[in-house]
């Protein structure tokens, strides 16, 4: 993290900060706070940014039961994958009908779960998986999931999921042919892209698709679903959610009204809602290095260090109350559990710090406390409200 984004962070945060310390002495530490209106924020900004759109927030991003909340009121609509996310929602009384099922790959029991809870819009991306929709309700619409790689992402789902476009017009052809309803195309370029250049070669990709299966297929593309991936900024600047819009406009153009278009957002709704408070419970100096042991790690609240690569900012509380700037130095940051690879950061810059001290990440919202597990025994971290 460069010195430029440190102080920005620290400005951003200042004010908040008394409020976490006493949070801090109140509930203990680990501690996630969750402050709803930050979801509610950011949805704003992305409608603002991709007007027209349908949001689908994808719930596996975290699915807290204000945040889900938080979405249905805002008027946005659910991305979800599992038989769990159904319930989940259901169990909630959220809009189901306002949900898309975009798991490319499931059980046939779940396409009918999904469809009796009120969802319409799935994803295919096979064969195997367009036959598990013969004799299905004829008010089905599919999705074919396309895939573009993008280096540039963190997670770059077109490994795992999605058809080439190459061969995407014999799999629509698989759709009509089984009877069922072909909606159009849906793509994700891979969470956390760095760059934005990916959502425009894969619309841009999509766009001349859609004026090929016409031509070759005579069927109109209704739908196109742009999926999720939009960057958040962690410890580096990423490109605003702007220029994301930008490029729609720009490859979309006349075109725009001709599409039902849809988007899958998790971590740019998420992220920001929920700030990781941990306490330094123990130091020690290793082979000329200075450790700190956490009371949050890999295995817990930070998860998205391993299952992503995904480093959120992480900040001492003192520094957001002082009001000197303070001297920086690299130190190893370390989790909670017997691991070696328990380690937060490594050569990361802080202030001094001693037993007891309390550290701040904001931006710890999405895919952290959804993949964090219970390793060694260590309880899951509780999430207050802000
Ligand atoms: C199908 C689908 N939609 C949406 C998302 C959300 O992506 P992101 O959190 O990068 O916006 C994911 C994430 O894995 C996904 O698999």
């Amino acid at each position: 993290m460069n010195l430029h984004r440190r102080s920005q962070l620290r400005e951003q945060l200042r004010a908040t900060a008394p409020r976490w310390m006493q949070l801090a002495q109140t509930h203990g530490t680990p501690l996630l706070v969750l402050e709803p209106q930050r979801v509610a924020r950011r949805l704003r900004e992305l409608q603002s940014a991709l007007p027209g759109f349908e949001v689908h927030y994808a719930v596996k991003a975290l699915s807290h039961p204000v945040v889900l909340s938080t979405v249905a009121i805002c008027g946005a609509g659910f991305d979800v994958a599992t038989r769990g996310e159904v319930d989940l929602l259901g169990r909630l009384g959220l809009p189901l009908h306002r949900s898309i099922h975009t798991n490319p790959i499931k059980k046939p029991a779940d396409i009918d779960h999904a469809y009796a809870a009120g969802i319409r819009t799935f994803v295919v991306e096979n064969v195997a998986e367009v036959q598990k929709f013969a004799g299905r309700p004829g008010d089905i619409d599919l999705l074919v999931r396309l895939a573009f790689g993008n280096p540039s992402a963190k997670s770059d789902l077109s490994s795992k999921f999605g058809v080439v476009p190459a061969d995407a017009e014999l799999l629509v052809k698989h759709v009509l042919t089984g009877g069922v309803g072909f909606a159009g195309f849906s793509f994700h370029v891979g969470s956390q892209s760095s760059s934005t250049e990916p959502f425009r070669r894969a619309l841009q990709h999509t766009l001349d698709l859609t004026g090929h299966i016409e031509a070759a297929l005579g069927v109109p593309t209704r739908t196109i679903d742009i999926g999720g991936g939009f960057p958040v900024s962690y410890r580096e600047q990423e490109p605003p959610i702007t220029e994301i819009g930008d490029i729609v406009d720009d490859v979309l153009g006349a075109r725009r009204g001709e599409f039902r278009l849809l988007c899958e957002p998790g971590r740019f709704l998420a992220a920001d809602c929920m700030t990781l408070l941990t306490t330094v419970v123990g130091t020690a100096e290793r082979a000329g290095r200075t450790w700190h042991y956490l009371d949050d790690g890999l295995y817990g609240s930070y998860s998205n260090v391993m299952t992503e690569d995904v480093h959120a900012p992480i900040l001492a509380l003192t520094e957001l109350t002082g009001q000197s700037e303070p001297t920086l130095q690299p130190v190893t940051l370390a989790g909670p559990t017997c691991d070696s690879a328990d380690v937060i950061a490594r050569d990361y810059p802080m202030p001094g710090l001693t037993v007891g001290d309390v550290l701040v990440s904001p931006l710890m919202g999405a895919y952290t406390a959804v993949t964090a597990s219970r390793f060694n025994g260590i309880e899951a971290t509780p999430i207050v409200m802000g």
